[in-house]
């Protein structure tokens, strides 16, 4: 892979818009895809006429967008996805008519993308990312930043020969990111720490966010010692499922603390203090991706992975649960196939590891 001067990312929400941003003021060319039916973050800023950021990012930016995915497909060979993967079936359905072998695409976060939904798909390769580089917010085309992550795990669905100069490559699509590369996708998904963080702290305060519409401080507030040791009980079993594969995963907190470059020894503390933690408000009710995404396309396949490995998901499966008795969705059912996460990191449902 050559280093590129040009790069496509779909996705017109805050992490599209701040990688756009960032890659602009980084010399290179970027287009950035909204789908035709979620305009809202791309029509605003259309309005008023470019992209204003602030926060950690400052300054103004001129984001050529689009709606039209052939021009996405030309306009680079790596292309960023940028939706949460509760849309990243949408995006691939209109993406199937092109050739893309000789195109890399980057899911920030991929969530298991790879191997769920990579099956009919012949793209030159896939990467995947734990997280986003930014934790950021938008609101009447106005872009807050809140923070910016100087470390994120990454890996290729088909990792074997890479050349050495492919990493750098990638490499030079991240500014200001060092990419820690994993063995496997399954890997990264499990390091996706908005599983430990997110449902949980919906869950446990859901009342307040109902009865405020989402008026106070979603760490910071929410994160209490209570929500806290419940983290602790998911993160046990994210952790067991990962030493099960053979991976060294590292704890919540230590995640976020490499992602950051900070050095707290508790969440409650982490809540409090860290400034990308802090000051996020909560969300105004139960339709969101913190639910919406991170249950199904985390929780759910890390439980199945944990049946398969013969590890006690209990508290994995009670906070699903407690989310469908919430929402009344069934995320279970709409949920990462834990069959084809077990084939993809070489286990069978009910046998031993087969590779
Ligand atoms: N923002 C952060 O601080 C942050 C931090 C860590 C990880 N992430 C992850 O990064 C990803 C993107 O984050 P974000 O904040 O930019 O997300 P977002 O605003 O919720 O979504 C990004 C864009 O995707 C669109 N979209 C949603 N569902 C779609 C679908 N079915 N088909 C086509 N487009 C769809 C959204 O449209 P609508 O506006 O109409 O919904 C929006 O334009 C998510 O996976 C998120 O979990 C974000």
């Amino acid at each position: 892979m050559e280093f590129q001067q040009y790069v496509s990312i779909i996705g017109a929400g805050p992490a599209g818009f701040a990688l756009a941003a960032d890659l602009l003021s980084h010399g290179k060319n970027v287009l950035l895809y909204s789908h035709p039916t979620h305009v809202r973050h791309a029509n605003s800023v259309r309005e008023k006429g470019r992209l204003k950021a602030c926060g950690v990012m400052e300054g103004f930016a001129n984001i050529p967008i689009t709606t039209d995915m052939a021009e996405v497909v030309a306009f680079s060979q790596v292309i960023f996805l940028t939706v949460p993967s509760t849309g990243q079936d949408t995006i691939l359905q209109e993406m199937k008519e092109y050739d893309l072998s000789q195109h890399i695409l980057i899911a920030v976060p991929g969530n298991l993308l790879s191997l769920i939904k990579d099956a009919n798909m012949e793209v030159g390769n896939i990467l995947e990312t734990n997280l986003s580089p930014y934790s950021c917010r938008m609101d009447e085309g106005q872009l807050l930043v809140l923070g910016r992550k100087k470390r994120i795990m990454i890996a290729a669905v088909r990792n074997h020969d890479l050349d050495p100069s492919f990493y750098d490559a990638v490499q030079d699509l991240f500014p200001g990111v060092r990419l820690r590369w994993c063995s496997s996708v399954v890997e990264v998904c499990l390091s996706n720490i908005n599983g430990v963080f997110h449902p949980l702290m919906m869950l446990m305060n859901a009342g307040r966010i109902e009865s405020t519409g989402g008026d106070f401080l979603l760490y910071r507030d929410g994160l209490t010692p209570a929500v806290a040791n419940a983290m602790l009980g998911v993160d046990k079993v994210r952790m067991d499922i990962g030493a099960a594969l053979g991976l060294c995963l590292q704890s919540t907190i230590e995640v976020s603390n490499e992602c950051y470059d900070q050095s707290f020894t508790s969440l409650v503390t982490l809540a409090q203090k860290s400034p990308p933690h802090n000051r996020l408000r909560a969300p105004s009710d139960f339709g969101n991706r913190n639910i919406s995404e991170d249950v199904p396309d985390l929780l759910v396949p890390w439980c199945g992975l944990a049946e398969v490995l013969g590890i006690d998901a209990s508290p994995l499966a009670a906070v699903i649960v407690l989310a469908e008795m919430t929402t009344g969705e069934s995320f279970m059912e709409t949920g990462e196939e834990s069959e084809e996460v077990a084939a993809g990191c070489g286990f069978e449902e009910g046998a031993g590891r087969t590779v």
